[in-house]
């Protein structure tokens, strides 16, 4: 479960009373397929950045499955916990070929060399690449480096992972084969999915919705539920 009580967080070069995120109260529990949803500005990123410890909350507090984020080790715990995939996946490529760039996280871990292989193919084959391995990701469409990158996420085994609009330049068909894999994760797995988004169209298997709004969260509960709210969501900046 992650759970944030009374979070706040203010950039740096930000004026002292400009938050970007204001006392938001959140919880993600186990396994959970979560939406959050909100206009440009109105801190998605910076949530997400908050919850894999990007950031660190200047006001509140943040827990991953227990472990604090004031508590010694815990941006290596919870870095380890939630994994996150950006929208573009062009600055997340590390390696030379597809194999070496989804090994590089398992590599990092200090995994056997057996353990590193079978958590690469695992992923390769998650979202498809398994006939691309070989290839130089410079060589790849767009659809295809994105699935590379959530591949290198899956293949650090984390309990959640976090997509920061990473289907918004995917087209229809590559979208479902992103999102199938991911929800057969989720319901067979337990993993937990974060899809952050401005179109509920990405959030059709969410069974939880949080809405932002200038930095506070303005609507939270089922999916079903919020998702009927059409003209309150529209009015946020919500596609749908
Ligand atoms: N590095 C930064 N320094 C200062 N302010 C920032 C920084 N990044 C974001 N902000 C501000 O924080 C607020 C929230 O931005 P954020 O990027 O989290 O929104 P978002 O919902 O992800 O937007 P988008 O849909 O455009 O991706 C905005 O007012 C933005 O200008
Ligand atoms: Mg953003």
């Amino acid at each position: 479960m992650i759970t944030l009580r009374g979070l706040g967080f203010s950039y740096p070069d930000s004026a002292e009373d400009d938050y970007a995120l204001h006392s938001i109260d959140m919880e993600i529990a186990d396994g959970s397929f979560c939406a959050v949803l909100g206009a440009n500005g109105s801190g998605k990123s910076t949530l997400a950045r908050i919850l894999n410890a990007l950031l660190l909350p200047c006001q509140g507090s943040l827990s991953v499955d227990g472990t604090q984020i004031d508590e010694p080790e815990a941006i290596r715990k919870i870095r380890c916990s939630v994994g996150m995939v950006f929208q573009n996946p062009e600055n997340q490529i590390v390696a030379d070929t597809v194999e070496q760039d989804v090994a590089f996280g398992p590599e990092n871990l200090g995994l056997s060399n057996a353990e590193i292989r079978e958590r690469t193919e695992k992923a390769l084959c998650l979202m498809g690449l398994e006939n691309l391995k070989k290839r130089n990701p410079r060589q790849l469409s767009g659809g295809q480096l994105q699935k590379l990158a959530i591949a290198g996420v899956l293949a650090m085994d984390c309990r959640y992972i976090v997509l920061d609009e990473s289907l918004s330049m995917l087209d229809a068909q590559t979208k479902s084969e992103v999102l199938e894999p991911l929800k057969n994760l989720n319901e067979e797995k337990k993993l937990g999915i974060i899809m952050i988004s401005h179109d509920i169209r990405d959030c059709i298997y969410a069974d939880t919705v949080f809405v932002l709004d200038h930095g506070h969260l303005a609507m939270q509960g089922k999916a079903e539920a919020i998702l009927e709210r059409k003209d309150e969501l529209r009015s946020l900046g919500i596609r749908c």
